[in-house]
């Protein structure tokens, strides 16, 4: 087990993400609950992650899935209680696991007490909580879009002004300017770390520093001053695990988030990787695959040292990745597999979404099945337009954030064993075929799989400290590294493709140990989504 008294143990460490809502149902209402988490610890402990991060479990009216926060102290009665929270906690932290709970620190939901005192008057205290520009009900201060879809600016026709909201109108964006905010809200975090948690995932962290006159959604200066801010006040503990999600962020921004001299967060959450084979939100095309792996290499060669990266190819706002960079088909253990080496060998700490371990798939269903807001809205907004169902429903299929949020698939039974009624989100119709049941009894199963990659983690040093170096980088089929320190090489090789590719093994790895392989052996050409890890002490 990881020494977490340690100030970098989570360097060393792997995370398994929670989504609530699909992860258990314990009282036959179709939702899962904390409970149902609490009665999963073996299974995690089995899988051997070192913790988990846990979507929001906040009391919240859920039209974000409770990404819209309206007491940050209380946790939603459709999870349980208090008690339970309290239970999950003393029985996690038992087990070793640390729990990380997910901060949604850039908005509340607007039926947290603080926006309805905010908008009772521009006198009140609590006014000022939130971004208000004054405006006419026809002219918004500018045309900045909300993430989910509409103007960024909702009118208020009492006060004659407009608040911001990044997402949606009903989350509108707290005005990190305000000392008195800031003050409650770390407040607020130190209630939970002296309940036990162990560290934070920090939601849309880059949104904080915004300047909405200069149409500026986040990355703003004031930005890295409140994260300081942060650490000093609310993240006090040098073992705390901080989180900062930042789908805009580059390298040299994450340098300053992530610092190794610790002053503002742990790691960073980039979304860079994900960006390749989209042309827009929406839109598909083929991953190119070059490109990827040197997007990789930047940030595994801008990070060495200075910084330090989080390892995801999934997570509840992205599709299944067997289904959108490997084949959910034919091979879609092999591919799984493949997937989960090229992300697992690299430096960085790996995150695992519930399911991912199963090599669960993307769904596709009839437009009135979904849940999720954006996949709402942007099926309304393409109609606006003129597109015709039938035209819009691929990129749903493709991108649609629900893709990852159906039911965790636990048995070939009733509902998948995750409740023993309908589920607020349909099961996946291939749950007969992929579950934690069956695939607990297979030994080759892709669970196994991911479990060996976390043991290797825990086992070599080099996972954790080695230098990175991408090998024949023009090459658009395989994706091969090495990683290195003095006493360790590393070699890493995958075939992104469903044809046989020519073997690729450096001299300095023949007759290297092959710690694992998605074949029986790791010999010759390489196969439709072979994946090798080789290993050689120096
Ligand atoms: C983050 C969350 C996402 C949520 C959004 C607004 O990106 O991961 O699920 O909708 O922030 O809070
Ligand atoms: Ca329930």
């Amino acid at each position: 087990m990881l020494d977490k008294t340690k100030r970098d143990w989570w360097k060393s460490a792997v995370f398994y993400q929670i989504y609530p809502k699909s992860f258990q149902d314990t009282n036959g209402d179709g939702v899962g609950d904390l409970r149902g988490i609490i009665g999963r610890l073996d299974y995690l402990e089995k899988l051997g992650v070192d913790g988990i991060w846990l979507s929001p479990v906040y009391a919240s009216p859920h039209k974000d899935n409770g990404y819209d926060i309206s007491d940050y102290r209380a946790i939603h009665p459709l999870f349980g209680t208090m008690a339970d929270m309290d239970e999950l906690l003393a029985e996690a932290n038992r087990r070793g696991l640390t729990i990380i709970m997910d901060l949604v620190l850039n908005h509340s939901s607007d039926q947290h007490p603080w926006f309805l005192e905010a908008k009772s008057g521009r006198d009140n205290p609590y006014h000022d909580y939130y971004i208000w520009r004054d405006g006419t009900p026809d002219c918004p201060p500018n045309d900045m879009k909300a993430v989910f879809g509409g103007s960024a600016w909702t009118y208020v026709p009492e006060l004659g002004q407009y608040y911001f909201n990044q997402f949606s109108p009903w989350q509108p964006d707290l005005n990190w300017e305000n000392p008195t905010l800031r003050r409650e809200l770390y407040d607020m975090i130190r209630f939970w770390v002296d309940k036990g948690v162990g560290g934070f995932r920090l939601d849309a962290i880059d949104k904080l520093g915004k300047d909405p006159d200069r149409g500026a959604s986040g990355n703003c200066p004031r930005l890295h001053e409140y994260m300081r801010e942060l650490r000093r006040e609310a993240f006090r503990e040098d073992t705390l695990v901080t989180v900062g999600e930042a789908w805009g962020t580059g390298v040299e921004e994450a340098k300053q988030y992530a610092n190794s001299d610790g002053s503002e967060l742990s790691m960073i959450f980039q979304f860079e990787h994900t960006f390749l084979d989209q042309v827009d939100k929406w839109g598909k095309i083929p991953l190119p695959l070059v490109k990827l792996k040197r997007c990789y290499e930047q940030w595994q060669h801008g990070l060495a040292g200075r910084g330090w990266n989080s390892l995801f190819l999934n997570n509840h706002d992205l599709p299944r990745i067997v289904s959108r960079w490997g084949d959910d088909g034919t091979y879609r253990m092999e591919s799984a597999k493949m997937l989960a080496m090229m992300c697992h060998g690299m430096q960085g700490t790996p995150y695992i979404y519930q399911g991912e371990e199963l090599g669960m798939t993307n769904i596709r269903l009839s437009i009135e099945a979904y849940d999720d807001l954006e996949i709402k809205n942007h099926f309304q907004e393409e109609l606006a337009k003129g597109r015709t169902p039938e035209e819009i429903m691929p990129s749903i299929y493709t991108w649609g954030r629900d893709n990852a949020r159906t039911p965790m698939q636990w048995t070939g039974g009733d509902w998948a064993g995750f409740s023993t009624v309908k589920p607020w989100l349909p099961v996946n119709p291939n749950y007969m075929e992929i579950n934690v049941e069956s695939a607990l009894a297979d030994p080759d199963s892709v669970f196994y799989f991911y479990q060996k990659l976390i043991a290797l983690r825990k086992r070599y040093p080099v996972f954790r400290d080695g230098s990175f170096t991408l090998l024949d980088p023009e090459d658009g089929s395989c994706c091969a590294y090495t990683r290195d320190t003095a006493g360790e090489h590393l070699l890493i090789v995958c075939n992104f493709t469903a044809e046989e590719q020519p073997e690729i093994c450096p001299e300095a790895f023949r007759g290297a140990e092959v710690l694992l392989c998605n074949y029986r052996d790791a010999a010759g050409p390489l196969r439709p989504y072979e994946a090798r890890m080789l290993y050689q002490k120096a």
